[in-house]
């Protein structure tokens, strides 16, 4: 049987036909406009992800028999706010991950309502890419449409909903709206009582490899295929990436280098950091996992690549890196903000250190260790936290690069484990599919037969410790720069 998983981003949709054994298919993208009406703000329009996801389906499928495909699961971007009227039509553009507009909803939940109280509901604070400050942002902000809301639902639930007329989510993507009752996997009323949304707003909850449903018969028969099709639930894009990663079950992690970087440690055990500075999400192989993410990490090197040197080939700018652990440049890679560990929207990228000797190489470079470091952060967090971590899976566009690979290995100082796909979120939208249609008897069976390590990159002592004690000079560059960045916006 065959198996697609839709890992709906920020930039594109990716999809992904699995068969049976694993076996990579064929693999097709399609892309669609990022709107950014304000500073910081960051819309899309989810009529766009629909009509690109069915595009590229039926792409996907053009080769194959169609009859095989048994069905159909998500990795989607996160937190994002999709909300829907009475006739479930689109109310207005869904408010991104990464926008920053909530700065005062965002302070409202944490100082008022007081981040003990969320922590108690949800296991987690606001951040401002949170669903919920979103929430109260267009309450406050656009009344009309705030009034006109009959449902509320996170971008990959959307297409679910399109595909099989479904409203529903799962524990992971819900995990991220701050309306969610971690560790009971059940919608927090207080949460929903203090934004103002009733129950029936919200979507059934499912665990990530269930099946919610069918094809509707419109939609598989554009498509071509059975409307016996299942949709499964899927999940946030980095429990899928985990998942297509075989971070599942016990004290795994995954770094995801896309627009977003995260650092996701995978738990059989609830959990949550006495300061709330990682995330604590439910995982799509049915228990926990912690998470830290920042807001630009491969964004980074494509806003220098593309915007700033101007060019495409990436693999020619970091071939003339040489000296790694010796770069007098530094880069904090906070571009839209940031959110792990500083939780500051505010904070902007800068370059520091250059002097007239500094080359293009030399700035190339910092962008990609800014990204290491900053990452870091939230890896030192964890390890606070007596969580012990010696090696990583990686996934994710930055993941092809073999240099960036190596400097987070040295970095971080963990094994990094290269996978026969780096596909993550995709992958894992198959993989969650197989397992709901029964191929598999559990997420973490379908991650052990599946996910093969092809290499590690091992840390270099040497390099180790030299990148130590540039990280610690990395990390006295934002506190320096903090009361600075509000009064220059
Ligand atoms: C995670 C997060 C991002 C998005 C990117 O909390 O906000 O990783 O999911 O798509």
């Amino acid at each position: 049987m065959l198996y697609a998983g839709v890992d709906l981003g920020t930039s594109a949709v990716k999809l992904l036909l699995m068969d049976g054994e694993g076996k990579i298919r064929k693999i097709v993208s399609r892309e669609y406009p990022l709107y950014f009406p304000h500073p910081g703000w960051s819309e899309q329009k989810p009529e766009d992800w629909y009509a690109m996801t069915v595009d590229g389906l039926k792409e996907l499928l053009a080769d194959s028999d169609k009859s095989e495909l048994a069905g159909i699961s998500f990795g989607g971007q996160m937190h994002g706010l999709v909300i829907l009227d009475d006739q479930d039509q689109v109310i207005r553009p869904a408010i991104l991950w990464n926008d920053g507009r909530t700065t005062k909803e965002t302070a409202y939940l944490n100082e008022v309502i007081g981040k003990e109280t969320l922590s108690k509901y949800t296991a987690n604070i606001a951040f401002t890419g949170f669903t919920a400050p979103k929430i109260l942002w267009v309450k406050e902000n656009e009344p009309e449409n705030f009034a006109r809301i009959a449902k509320i639902m996170l971008p990959k639930d959307y297409l679910a909903y399109r595909l099989s007329g479904v409203h529903c989510t799962d524990v992971s993507d819900a995990s991220g709206m701050l309306l969610f009752d971690v560790k009971n996997r059940c919608w927090s009323k207080e949460m929903l009582d203090i934004c103002g949304v009733k129950e029936e707003m919200m979507a059934k909850i499912y665990e990530s490899y269930e099946v919610v449903g069918t094809l509707l018969p419109d939609v598989a028969a554009e498509l071509g295929v059975s409307t016996d099709v299942k949709v499964i639930a899927g999940a946030g894009d980095n429990a899928a990436a985990a998942v297509g990663t075989g971070t599942v079950g016990d004290g795994r992690c995954n770094i995801s280098l896309g627009t977003s970087g995260t650092i996701f440690i995978s738990s059989e055990k609830f959990g949550v950091d006495k300061f709330n500075a990682l995330h604590a999400f439910a995982h799509a192989d049915g228990h926990y996992h912690l998470m830290g993410c920042m807001l630009s990490a491969a964004s980074c090197n494509k806003w220098w690549m593309d915007e700033i040197i101007g060019t495409k080939d990436y693999a020619a700018e970091q071939k003339q890196i040489e000296k790694l652990g010796e770069n007098h440049v530094y880069f904090l890679p906070y571009l839209m903000g940031e959110r792990s560990p500083h939780n500051d929207p505010n904070a902007r990228a800068t370059f520091i250190g250059m002097t007239m000797d500094t080359t293009r190489a030399d700035m190339t470079q910092a962008v990609l260790e800014g990204v290491a470091f900053a990452l870091r952060d939230s890896l030192e967090v964890a390890r606070a936290l007596g969580i012990h971590i010696e090696r990583t899976k990686i996934c994710g566009g930055g993941a092809k690069s073999p240099l960036w690979k190596k400097i987070i290995a040295n970095v971080m100082n963990l094994k990094v484990d290269v996978i026969e796909s780096e596909e993550g979120p995709a992958l894992g939208g198959a993989i969650l599919a197989a397992v709901g249609c029964g191929e598999f008897a559990s997420v973490e069976d379908a991650a052990q037969k599946l996910v093969k390590i092809i290499d590690t990159v091992e840390p270099d002592p040497e390099l180790v410790e030299k990148y130590e004690a540039r990280y610690q000079q990395f990390r006295q560059i934002y506190p320096t720069c903090k009361e600075l960045f509000p009064k220059i916006l």
